[in-house]
Parts: C-alpha cells; structure tokens; sequence
C-alpha cells in the first residue's frame, strides 16, 4: 500500500481528480488530499472526503485535533505527492520557492517524490513564463505529466488538457517506486499476438491479448528504464511512459527487432509469434469452391533464435508457451535460442497463458531454473526484470 498526497488547485480539470482518488483508494493505496481555495470553487472538499476516507485539508492554520503540524507531517508521510491539476499558478509558485498556503507550504516542506500534472488553457501552458517555471521544477526532479492535446473548457483546441485517469494513475505509481535500479537501461519488449494475412480478408493468429507484454512495459518503465515496446494488434491501451511500434506479422516485428536490438540493454520476447505464414498472399478475396482446400505455408524467421545469435551486451529472455512436456521443450528453446532466460508458462495451467491477468511460470537460466506460483502479470514480469538485472550483476541481487 502507497500513501498518496494529491494537491488539487483551481481550474477545471479539478473534478477529474476525484477519479485519479477513486482509482487510487480502488488500487489499495491511501490518499489523503490538499485543496487551495480555489480548488474548492470547482469541487466540494466533501467530495474527496468521501473518496479517500480522510478530511481534506485546506487551511495552514485550521486548528489541528490530533497535534500535527500538517503542511510538516503530510510532506513526510507521502511516499508521493502529486498535485492534479496544476495550474500555471501553482507551478510558478512551486519554481520559486513559495509558500503562502497550505498547499504550497507542505510542497516545500515534502521530501518526497513529486508529479505535477498541469492543465490550462494552450496560451498559458505555452507561455515562456510557465515553460520556463515547468523547467525550473523538472530540473529540481520533479516529474511533469505532459498535458494532452484537444479541446479545452475555454473552447480553444490545443495543448493543455489533463491526460487521462489511467496515466496520471500510471505516473503516480511509478513514482512511488525509488530507488529506479533500471535508470539509464533501454529494455525492448515485445508483446501480442502477430496476425499473418492469407487474402484481404483473412488472417492466421492466435490467442495473446498482449497483456504479459503490456505488464512488462509497464514494470520497466516503473524501475526507470527507457521502455520501447513492440505490439502486435491489442485492444491494449498505450502504457504510460512507454515508446509503443505496432508490428501486424512476424516479418514486420523482425525488422523492428533487427532495427532496435543493438540500441537495447534488456531484450524481452514475449510476443505470441507464428512459426508460419501463407507462401502467397492471395491479391483478392478467396472464393469458396471446393469441400477442401490447401493452403501452403512457408516458415517464419525465428526471431528470437536471431537474436540470441547476435546479442552483444544484451541481456535477453525469451518465453516458452507449451501444451506439454513444459520444463523439457523450455530448456531446449533456452539452448537453441542462445538467451540468457526462458519463462516457461503452460497453457492448461489454470490462471497461465492467454489474456489472464494472471501466470503461473517457471524462469528458466543454465544453471538454475525457479518455479513460480500464481502471481499476476504485472508481479510476474516484476520478478522477471529482477531476474535479468541479477544476470547483468553475474548473479548478485540489485
Ligand atoms: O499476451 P497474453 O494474452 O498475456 O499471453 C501471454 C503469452 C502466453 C503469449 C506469453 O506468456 C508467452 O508465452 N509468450 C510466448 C509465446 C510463444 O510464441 O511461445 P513459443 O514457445 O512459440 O516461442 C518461444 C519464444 O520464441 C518466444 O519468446 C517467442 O516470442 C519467440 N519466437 C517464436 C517464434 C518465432 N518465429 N520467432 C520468435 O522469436
């Protein structure tokens, strides 16, 4: 559980933080939120009272019941402190040290990791004052939540809105994780399923939602790599933080790979990708004629088998789906792939395999090989980057 602190200011974005606090209560994490006066101009105090279970705060000099000073003691219990919406002029406050109420009098006072997400009108986020004053604050290490692009409340269209919940979501959770072991590390992944044409209408694929994949992206870009995720078709939304290259076949995603794998420290296979495709892709529609028909197909390339054979530095780790003898065709891949690591999942197991959010997996190295129990994705690919920094260390946990 994660003690979040969100700073609410005025404008009008303010009413989409009482779903960043839901979500956040609904993640198990504890809230606790600071609202200027101006804030509660847009939204009730009572509001966020509801939703995270904890009075609001507003007032530096409201009398305190239980003995705190708390612009001191909120800044020191947060593990993260995020102020959604920011406006320009909280952020040019913040730049320059002030403290002239309680929210920006525990901002100073806070020495935890701090996320500001700003939101305003296109003119006043483009101004050279507040572009100068967001520079300020990320150069004192806050992390800025870029604004996203549309129509704004004032009935302008550009930059400034707040993006939406599941990434200001994703931005408070990865900062909440310190130390970043994966700071300065590019870690390539790829994920889903690859979709194989045989006319304009049909395809071959298979089941993978992209999920594993999706968790993985999610988890590297939480310890502090640079994450670039390769995904074959997924109803999927992008990961927060995250460089997403969509593939549609196995040719598209080897050449995505062959393009990035030097540039990347960590290497991650976990794509679904079709060992075959149709030697021809038939121009037009094939017309149905008789009770059978033969459809002819060529081998793929073996990806990761590519990369195993022209790693450099790259730590890499490849999965291994099976229906049976799980451990034996595992280790087989392991060797004849040439990876640091196979993660062997079955399919049969009961919450493995294809769009759970869950998997039941056995890492698998030279040396050594560790059963996993029923964990979720996102614990699961948690564990596997560990796993791989631990090999860059030559065994040794970070
Ligand atoms: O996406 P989800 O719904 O969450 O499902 C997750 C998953 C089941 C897809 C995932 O956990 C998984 O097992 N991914 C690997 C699926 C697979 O293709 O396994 P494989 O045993 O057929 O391939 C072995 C390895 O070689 C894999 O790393 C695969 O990416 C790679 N490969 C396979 C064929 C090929 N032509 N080129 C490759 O690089």
């Amino acid at each position: 559980m994660k003690k979040i602190l969100i700073g609410v200011t005025g404008g009008i974005a303010a009413y989409k933080a009482c779903d960043l606090v839901s979500r956040l209560v609904k993640n198990g994490d504890e809230v606790k939120v600071i609202m200027t006066d101006n804030a509660c101009r847009f939204v009730q105090p009572a509001t966020f009272e509801a939703l995270c279970h904890h009075p609001v705060y507003t007032d530096t000099f409201a009398t305190s019941l239980d003995g705190e000073i708390h612009h001191i003691s909120l800044g020191a219990w947060a593990d993260v402190f995020a102020i959604v919406p920011a406006t320009a002029n909280i952020i040019a406050k913040l730049a320059h040290g002030l403290a002239d109420d309680m929210l920006s009098s525990t901002m100073l006072a806070a020495t935890c990791a701090k996320v500001i997400a700003p939101a305003m009108n296109t003119h006043m986020f483009e101004n050279p004052a507040t572009q100068r004053n967001l520079a300020i604050l990320r150069n004192d290490g806050m992390q800025i939540v870029e604004p996203a692009s549309g129509h704004l409340a004032c009935g302008d269209v550009g930059k400034g809105k707040l993006p939406d919940v599941e990434d200001l979501f994703e931005a408070v959770q990865a900062a909440a994780v310190w130390p970043k072991p994966l700071q300065g590390k590019r870690v390539l992944i790829s994920a889903g399923p690859t979709q194989e044409a045989i006319d304009p209408v049909r395809y071959l694929t298979n089941h993978s939602s992209g999920k594993m994949g999706y968790a993985l992206a999610r988890q590297a870009y939480r310890l502090g790599a640079e994450v670039t995720l390769l995904s074959g078709p997924s109803a999927l939304r992008a990961p927060y933080g995250v460089t997403v290259l969509p593939f549609v076949s196995a040719n598209d995603l080897f050449c995505l790979v062959k393009d990035r794998m030097d540039q990347a420290d960590y290497i991650i296979m976990s794509a679904a990708v079709g060992d075959y495709r149709a030697s021809e892709i038939a121009p037009n529609k094939i017309k149905k004629h008789d009770e059978q028909m033969c459809l002819t197909l060529v081998k793929n390339p073996d990806i990761l088998q590519y990369i195993g054979e022209h790693r450099h530095q790259q730590i890499v780790c490849g999965f291994a789906m099976e229906t049976e003898h799980l451990l034996e065709n595992a280790k087989a891949k392991l060797a004849k792939k040439n990876c640091h690591m196979i993660v062997a999942n079955h399919l049969k197991q009961a919450g493995a395999g294809f769009q759970t959010d869950t998997n039941v997996a056995t890492l698998i190295q030279p040396d050594e090989q560790k059963a996993l129990p029923l964990m979720s994705k996102d614990e699961l690919a948690q564990t596997i980057l560990l796993e791989m920094m631990k090999i860059e260390n030559g065994g040794q946990a970070c």
